[in-house]
């Protein structure tokens, strides 16, 4: 998939019951970088993120207007598989949470469920995908010990690989290091920096150091409403409203 932007979101507005928690939000996600979504607690970053695939209608009173496309496909459309919807857009959550399984099976749970079932493919995939969040070296000689057995840390990193072996276009992340000791989040940062060639990455942190680190393109939202975007060197040192730079150089939280 070619083109500049790989999510087109378009006067998008979410309401929790009465409560209006998104605002006409439109906005294009640039493909191939990473984009944080920051913001004060309860400014509808999470809400933002789980409208790209189609995670908030898991909840009852949800009422979602606008629309979403990834590439050209309209999200939202009649008919649309949502279960691909979510294999293209994966979700690594603020926790980890690895299937009660081996290492090995959780990797290959993914692609098994997409019709893989050659033993050599599978091994291949595992291996590959564990590679590519440096856990490979540290699990080769336990691949089909539980999965709970890990770290954290390790854990988190697992959970990652299982999204990247389904092959998603975008990786969704919800503040994915908050639960993670200091180190174990530097782990993750440098997977999102080594992907972020081959996948588009959406992160949302309320670390306003992590999105300096990482981000290329950043998402400020208030109170619902999406108040600036940019590219990161703007929004950090020449960010064009004065709630930015507030909320940028830490005046208001
Ligand atoms: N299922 C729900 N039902 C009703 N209100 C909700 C629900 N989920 C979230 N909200 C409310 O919607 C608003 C946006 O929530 P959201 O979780 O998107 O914010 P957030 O920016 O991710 O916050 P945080 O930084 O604390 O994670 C908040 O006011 C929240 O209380
Ligand atoms: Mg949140």
């Amino acid at each position: 998939m070619t083109g500049e932007h790989v999510i087109h979101a378009r006067d998008l507005n979410v309401y929790y019951g009465q409560l209006h928690v998104l605002k006409d939000i439109t906005v294009a996600i640039p493909r191939s970088k990473i984009t944080a979504i920051i913001g004060p607690s309860g400014c509808g970053k999470s809400t933002l993120l789980r409208s790209f695939n189609r995670l908030l209608e898991t909840m009852d009173n949800v009422r979602l207007a606008g629309s979403v496309r990834l590439g050209p496909q309209d999200v939202y459309a009649p008919g649309v598989d949502v279960t691909l919807i979510r294999k293209k857009m994966g979700l690594l959550a603020q926790r980890p949470f690895p299937l009660p399984m081996s290492i090995y099976e959780n990797v290959a749970f993914g692609p098994r469920l997409h019709g893989i079932r050659n033993r050599r493919a599978l091994d291949r995939l595992v291996e590959d995908n564990l590679q590519l969040t440096g856990l490979w070296s540290e699990v080769r000689d336990r691949l089909h010990t539980p999965a709970v057995e890990l770290s954290i840390g390790q854990q988190q990193r697992l959970c990652l690989a299982r999204g990247l072996a389904v092959e998603p276009e975008v990786i969704l992340a919800d503040e994915p290091t908050s639960a993670l000791d200091p180190q174990s989040s530097r782990r993750i940062e440098e997977c999102f920096r080594h992907l972020k060639d081959r996948y588009s990455i959406v992160m949302v942190t309320h670390i306003l150091r992590q999105a300096r680190r990482l981000a290329d393109y950043i998402l400020f939202l208030y109170m619902g409403e999406l108040v600036e975007h940019g590219p990161a060197e703007q929004m950090f040192n020449a960010p064009r409203r004065e709630l930015t730079r507030e909320y940028v150089q830490g005046v208001i939280s």
